[in-house]
């Protein structure tokens, strides 16, 4: 069965995708930011139209950082490039079509190449605190799915989709030939808000995972979906639960903010191979 406003809600995605293109102009990319790094947008490139999504009515706002973010246009290594800061949590109380909201409207947008990026707790020692680990593939241990009920770009089967190389193996090939040493990791997304225990990392890590977080399982999920090429990079800010004998909140976000500038080669790879 169809849930009920499905319609309403592809309405409102192609409303905002048409009000970005007015306001902003086509970019073939699109780089959703991790929370609190609207700073790394300025180390990304010089910045040629904002849009803040408060002006959006419908846009799902984000709690956690102070204020609902925006929408920026920025040319990143000669590419126009659609920034999205102010990215929306399952562990917020939003639905798993909010999450994706923004990833949706990139893409209806004309974005053809998703980047995704997050802070993550690093489970393999090797990667350490600042270190940017390029995703290889996702465990989605959230338990829900954007897709759910989501049957709605023309075909309903379209809701099937194939994730086999969701983390396009031709970007990260590129981007591993342009970035010497790049690590490569498996993101492990849960819905939070409260980190893991030493137990439960250590399930994770016998289930493949090496970086754990809160964010991008989702939209990577949703930008698939839409038919975009999708990227992700991980910026480790602490080693996970087990690998330390404490987590800080604040010293997660901090140690994010120390090390942006490590995400810029790689995201700027990432939308050179676009
Ligand atoms: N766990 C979950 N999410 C995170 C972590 C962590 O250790 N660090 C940054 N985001």
């Amino acid at each position: 069965m169809r849930r009920a406003g499905n319609d309403q809600v592809w309405d409102g995605l192609r409303d905002h995708a048409r009000r970005v293109v007015h306001e902003l102009g086509e970019h073939p990319v699109a780089v959703v930011l991790g929370t609190g790094w609207a700073g790394l947008a300025d180390l990304l490139g010089p910045t040629a139209g904002r849009l803040p999504v408060a002006s959006l009515p419908g846009w799902p706002q984000p709690t956690v950082s102070g204020h609902a973010g925006d929408l920026r246009s920025v040319r990143i290594a000669g590419t126009d490039t659609l920034v999205v800061a102010g990215r929306c949590h399952l562990y917020e109380g939003h639905d798993a079509t909010d999450v994706v909201h923004a990833v949706r409207v990139a893409v209806l947008a004309g974005a053809r190449t998703v980047v995704l990026t997050n802070a993550a707790g690093s489970i393999r020692p090797e990667f350490g605190v600042g270190t940017a680990v390029l995703l290889a593939d996702q465990l989605n241990l959230t338990g829900t799915s954007p897709l759910i009920g989501t049957g709605a770009v023309g075909d309903p089967d379209d809701r099937f989709v194939d994730l086999c190389d969701l983390y396009s193996s031709r970007i990260r090939s590129a981007v591993r030939d342009e970035v010497g040493g790049l690590p490569e990791g498996i993101y492990a997304g849960l819905v939070g808000p409260q980190f893991e225990t030493p137990a439960e990392i250590r399930a994770f890590a016998a289930l493949g995972a090496d970086l754990v977080g809160m964010s991008t399982v989702l939209e990577a999920i949703a930008a698939a979906h839409l038919g975009a090429e999708v990227a992700g990079v991980s910026l480790v800010t602490n080693p996970a639960a087990g690998l330390t004998d404490r987590i800080d909140h604040q010293e997660v976000l901090d140690s994010g903010t120390r090390s942006l500038e490590h995400l810029v080669p790689v995201v700027t790879a990432c939308g050179r191979a676009a």
